[in-house]
């Protein structure tokens, strides 16, 4: 695979000679892996310069705000296409014919349900808990039910237990909101696709018969798809480092479910949405980008910033389009907080601290806004992306266990700690 290759040149006055790699798509890459030979590690906290692992899923072009599924771009998938297909389409590389996406929705509806024990789990919380503990408690526990299916290397249990994964996040993302709500649980509705089928069991109510609106079922398809895949983000990572060790599929995405919840990640969507109500009107827009703008100060604007894109998320392009058409459907398109969000877009992006740094809105800028007016509550936007990016999760899993040679994943450090020292008896300290 190696066409090229880079000498360095090290301190002890050796060379070392690695290979180079040439991609697809994107930059070539430096093969360090004979550096421990040569007693040098590299070094990258926040691995800002390292490709951890080869892909063909998802390719993201920061310069130019490209985002890809297996060569398609987001904009089109998100146009043409629908999540289901695309769950099709990141999990076998092409995009389903007819029969195949029949079959592999009807693979996923053979899955909807979870088992009955599993609603003890809800009743052990709190009803006010966040349903982001909940969804990493209950995904994690899906290993305890369906057992019949964990060994990584059979290639039909990881089949199955990608179908039950696609398939039961979110009913089980649906019971979180229901059990918070002190509503009863919806059961699934195979005879609804799947984002309509989502809506249902989030606000269905015994008491009467009323189908979710399709313009909202229309834009929750949309932000699912937008969310599926994005190259090794910290969740990804993470679901694939604990993949390396042989862990079951299920504990795999429950610690992607855990990794995406911090602020940074996956919680920046409902951060942003108390960002925006915290500036409340468009006036109050300039005292905060000083805020954001404050080395000394915390707050940074969320929903703004990428370690990837250094131009527009075109997600969070698609986004804005995608808000734009469902608070005119609604008719609240002058919604205070889709007004302050548009203000504040258009002042960063002329702010010299933004542009400086490159600083665009991400897919988690609109977001929150589309989501509570679809009526979905803040607390559960989180619980919306990893449902979205289980898909991913799980390809990206595949992908690496797939692998001939799957190695576990076990990172060196600089150690700036104490050289070894002696024992120090109580008496002497
Ligand atoms: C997601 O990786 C992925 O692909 C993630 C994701 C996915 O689909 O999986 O795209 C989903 O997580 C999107 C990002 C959501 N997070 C937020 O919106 C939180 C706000 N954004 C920041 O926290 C930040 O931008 C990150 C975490 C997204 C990226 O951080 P980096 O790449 O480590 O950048 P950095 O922190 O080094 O910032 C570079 C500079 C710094 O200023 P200087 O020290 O150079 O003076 O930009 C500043 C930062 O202070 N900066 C911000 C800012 N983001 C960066 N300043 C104000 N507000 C911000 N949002």
């Amino acid at each position: 695979m190696a066409d090229k290759s880079a000498t360095l040149q090290l301190p002890d006055g050796n060379t070392v000679e690695l290979p180079v790699y040439s991609p697809s798509a994107g930059l070539d890459v430096v093969d360090v892996r004979t550096l421990g030979k040569a007693n040098y590690f590299t070094y990258d906290p926040g691995f800002m310069a390292t490709a951890s692992c080869e892909s063909k899923i998802t390719f993201i072009d920061g310069a130019k705000g490209i985002l890809l599924y297996r060569g398609y771009s987001i904009d089109e998938l998100a146009e043409h296409s629908d999540f289901t297909e695309v769950s099709y389409l990141l999990i076998n590389g092409e995009l389903p014919n007819p029969e195949q996406k029949q079959e592999f929705i009807e693979n996923i509806n053979c899955h909807t349900m979870v088992h009955e024990q599993m609603r003890n789990f809800f009743n052990g919380f709190r009803r006010d808990a966040h349903p982001m503990a909940i969804m990493v408690a209950v995904v994690g526990a899906m290993s305890a039910f369906y057992h019949d299916s964990l060994d990584i290397n059979n290639e039909e249990h990881r089949k199955v237990s990608a179908f039950r994964l696609i398939a039961k996040v979110p009913t089980l993302a649906a019971m979180c909101y229901r059990y918070y709500c002190g509503h009863p649980f919806v059961h699934p509705r195979n005879e609804m696709c799947y984002s309509e089928n989502f809506l249902n069991m989030m606000f269905s109510m015994p008491s009467h018969d009323e189908k979710p609106n399709p313009v909202l079922v229309k834009a929750m398809d949309r932000i699912f798809t937008l969310h599926a895949d994005h190259e090794q983000n910290a969740s990804t990572s993470t679901v694939r480092l604990a993949g390396s060790s042989g862990a079951n599929p299920f504990a795999c995405i429950a610690s992607g479910i855990a990794s995406l919840w911090g602020p940074a990640h996956g919680g920046a969507n409902e951060a942003c949405l108390n960002m925006l109500e915290e500036i409340g009107t468009v006036e109050n827009i300039p005292k905060y980008l000083l805020k954001a703008r404050d080395k000394n100060d915390p707050f940074r604007l969320m929903g703004f910033g990428h370690r990837v894109y250094k131009n527009f998320d075109p997600r969070a392009t698609v986004m804005r389009k995608t808000t734009h058409e469902v608070l005119a459907t609604l008719k609240c398109q002058d919604d205070p907080l889709f007004q302050v969000a548009l203000e504040l877009e258009k002042i960063a992006l002329e702010d010299e601290y933004f542009i400086s740094r490159k600083l665009y809105p991400n897919v988690d800028f609109y977001s929150g806004i589309i989501l509570s007016a679809i009526g979905i509550p803040k607390n559960m936007f989180t619980v919306i992306f990893a449902l979205a990016r289980t898909v991913g999760w799980v390809s990206q899993w595949s992908e690496m266990i797939s692998e001939d040679t799957l190695r576990i994943g076990r990172p060196r450090q600089l150690y700036t700690g104490e050289p070894q020292r002696s024992f120090v008896d109580m008496k002497n300290r």
